[in-house]
């Protein structure tokens, strides 16, 4: 006895002693379970200390023995791997050291803590603010960079990471989201080797078509739904981006995050200062399932705007007309939304253009007006016949883009990016405005404003963006052209934050040719997302299930299109499962599907309080079994619902029982399937049985009775018994 507290004495005075060799000042930044433990070291400079969970005793903080991995590395200096900054300053040095001046912390409100770190270099006046807020109940930190330039001369950023983290494991498993148009979000997960792996896009505008800005990282061994401890990380901007990877000779992980530094060195003059987007993730030790919820509920309350309110369901005409109609069949369709029960008709691309009619899409974009034959009595005109019939109206804009059969274009040649001396390079025949000049972006800026003040009523935009930048050169910017990507972006941002300031709920949908823009950059401006083109309904399983990692439900529209053969039931089941929507020939529709598609409606309604705003398990992978199933609850955990997807299912073969999770155990519930074809009954065993969620979280439910019926769904309803 008495040698065991000897040794514990010693074993905390040793460590208490090493951490003030070096960790003198500690600035702990801290989640309801997650701590981010830096400190300042006897140089003065900033190291990581610690990132995990939470200790149940914050004392034991002190604890923590010092650490070798600076918190924001400057390149130039003794560290040989990749730096989280690195500058040439305006005398030429091309190195920079960073040590800590000092440090604030600002309660922002009882949730949310913001830790900011002031860093100078010792030589030079040039100073780096480490940002970090933590959001308490969802255990998200989200984390940026300012780099301030008090230099007299000019200082160019070359590297400008919004955050570095360091990790020390025995593994480090990588799970990447990539893909193509209309094959979004594939899910890839690999060990990290010694060296470096990159996850990066290069395309500007469109840029998540490869790879969309988002990772987790699991620590020792891969994660699992309900296992291991990981990271979700995202960085928050609608750019080039590069996560970067590093396995260093002593299998110590640094992972940098920003915006990618590709032929984008930014200058800052005297006094000028660089804000970084930000990074924004989680730590669980519950695996991707938790990563998923914490992401999910920041979001809502802070990510997106009005995430704690409803979407409203619609009908979109794409792919029932494409850019094949006229007023007299826009109201014929506005019937077939008001038949189905929607709450918004959705005008897509072809409405506009006279001179260059938009007819295909060789020609007309760029020029907003109303194409005087297809709609000669304007949008007001459509506005009202939809709020006659009881919906709300909205359109499609790409006006971020140009076709060059425009007047647009021939009036301003010069608005473009484009290379000089080369040919002009396309992308679905049509080129990139260049936001960067003052002008265009105003008149982006006017073309939303004007359309929506020119027509009151106007409820909804679909924002769409289908290329990515190639051949990138901007007329304005002149001899400062790798500021492009970055300040691009930027003034689209200023554009999404002035239309904001004056239509602050106005429901608008980020789309890009697909899933080409999904970060919580760009979805601070709007209210969802369109996943991708690729509206099949087994494809878009795995595409949903990608998403839902870092997106909430509420933001991932969803339509039930003709694309696949499958039956109107498991395309709507399928997207039931986040936003609804239709793009579909409502005239085509058998009566027993549209009788089955107006109950699916209401049925949605009911429900989709627990999908927007619940709690997501996703219980079994498509990427495990030829299933899908996965369930949202209520916050109390009165109500969930359950979706069961058999994909491409083989000739017997064998599905265990579905143990559910999230459930109350204490709490009794009743099971019921609901979205049933007209006509049919459940053949769910366990139908309208009540169970208790001890019950159905051990022994679980067979959600495949009977004879096995490939792509085959159920939506069934979990909820408490009193
Ligand atoms: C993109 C979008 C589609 C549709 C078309 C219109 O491809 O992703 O949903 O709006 O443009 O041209």
């Amino acid at each position: 006895m008495y040698k065991t507290i000897y040794f514990i004495y010693i074993t905390i005075f040793c460590c208490t002693a090493v951490v003030n060799a070096q960790a003198n000042r500690q600035i702990i930044i801290s989640t309801k379970h997650t701590s981010l433990v830096l400190a300042t070291g006897a140089n003065n400079r900033v190291y990581q200390l610690y990132l995990g969970a939470r200790f149940s005793n914050d004392d034991d903080n002190r604890l923590i023995p010092d650490s070798k991995h600076e918190a924001y590395i400057a390149g130039g200096m003794e560290d040989l791997l990749q730096p989280a900054i690195r500058l040439t300053h305006s005398d030429g040095n091309p190195s920079l050291e960073l040590k800590y001046v000092s440090h604030t912390e600002k309660k922002l409100n009882d949730n949310v803590l913001e830790t900011d770190i002031t860093l100078q270099d010792p030589k030079y006046p040039l100073r780096v603010i480490l940002h970090y807020l933590a959001f308490d109940n969802e255990d998200i930190i989200k984390s940026w960079t300012e780099i301030k330039n008090d230099e007299k001369g000019e200082v160019s950023l070359e590297n400008y990471a919004s955050s570095m983290l360091h990790f020390e494991a025995k593994d480090y498993w990588l799970t990447q989201f990539h893909g193509d148009w209309a094959s979004e979000m594939k899910m890839q997960e690999s060990k990290l080797t010694s060296g470096i792996k990159e996850i990066d896009s290069k395309l500007g505008t469109r840029t998540d078509m490869y790879q969309t800005p988002v990772f987790y990282l699991a620590l020792n061994k891969p994660a699992d739904e309900t296992n291991g401890e990981l990271i979700a990380g995202t960085l928050a901007w609608t750019g080039n981006f590069q996560f970067h990877f590093e396995v260093d000779e002593r299998n110590s992980l640094r992972v940098i995050s920003g915006i990618n530094p590709y032929a984008s060195a930014y200058k800052l003059k005297n006094g000028e200062t660089f804000e970084t987007p930000a990074f924004i993730f989680t730590y669980s030790t519950a695996g991707k399932g938790q990563a998923s919820r914490n992401l999910h509920k920041w979001a809502r309350n802070y990510g997106v705007p009005d995430g704690n309110k409803p979407r409203l369901t619609l009908l979109n005409n794409w792919e029932a007309t494409h850019v094949n109609f006229d007023e007299k069949i826009l109201v014929g369709l506005f019937d077939n939304a008001t038949t189905l029960g929607v709450d918004l008709f959705l005008l897509d691309d072809g409405w506009f253009g006279n001179k260059y009619p938009r007819n295909n899409d060789k020609e007309g974009l760029g020029d907003w007006q109303e194409n005087k034959l297809k709609l000669p009595d304007g949008i007001g005109y459509l506005v009202k016949q939809a709020e006659d019939r009881g919906i709300k109206f909205g359109i499609w804009l790409e006006p971020e883009m140009v076709n060059p059969k425009s007047e647009l274009y021939e009036k301003h040649p010069d608005w473009i990016l484009k290379l000089p001396n080369r040919d002009e390079n396309y992308q679905r025949n049509q080129l990139v405005l260049d936001l960067t000049n003052p002008k265009v972006a105003d008149y982006v800026y006017h073309t939303v404003v004007d359309i929506l003040s020119k027509n009151k009523g106007l409820a909804y935009i679909k924002w769409d963006c289908n290329r990515s930048m190639s051949n990138t050169w901007s007329p304005y910017l002149k001899n400062r052209q790798s500021a492009l990507f970055v300040d691009y972006t930027l003034s689209l941002y200023k554009i999404l934050e002035r239309i904001r300031q004056e239509y602050p709920h106005l429901p608008m949908m980020l789309c890009s040719g697909g899933g080409g823009r999904t970060d919580y950059g760009a979805l601070k401006y709007f209210t969802e997302f369109w996943p991708s083109d690729d509206t099949e309904p087994l494809e878009r399983l795995y595409i949903q299930w990608g998403y839902s990692n870092f997106f909430p439900a509420l933001t991932i529209s969803s339509h039930v299109t003709s694309w696949g053969k499958q039956s109107i039931k498991f395309r709507t089941d399928v997207a039931m499962l986040d936003k609804l929507g239709y793009d579909i020939k409502v005239s085509n529709m058998t009566d027993q599907e549209l009788q089955f598609s107006r109950q699916a409606i209401i049925n949605y309604k009911r429900l989709s309080d627990i999908i927007w705003f619940g709690d997501l398990y996703r219980i079994i992978s498509p990427y495990d079994e030829n299933r899908m199933v996965v369930m949202y609850i209520s916050e109390n955990k009165s109500k969930a619902v359950l979706f069961n997807f058999n994909l491409n299912t083989r000739y017997k073969e064998v599905f265990n029982r579905v143990r559910l999770q999230g459930l109350d155990s204490r709490k009794l519930y009743k099971i019921a399937e609901t979205n049933l074809m007209p006509g049919t009954k459940s053949t769910l065993t366990e139908n309208g049985h009540v169970f208790s969620g001890d019950y159905l979280m051990t022994m679980g439910l067979n959600l495949t009775p009977g004879k096995l019926k490939p792509l085959n769904s159920m939506v069934i309803e979990v909820n408490e018994e009193n």
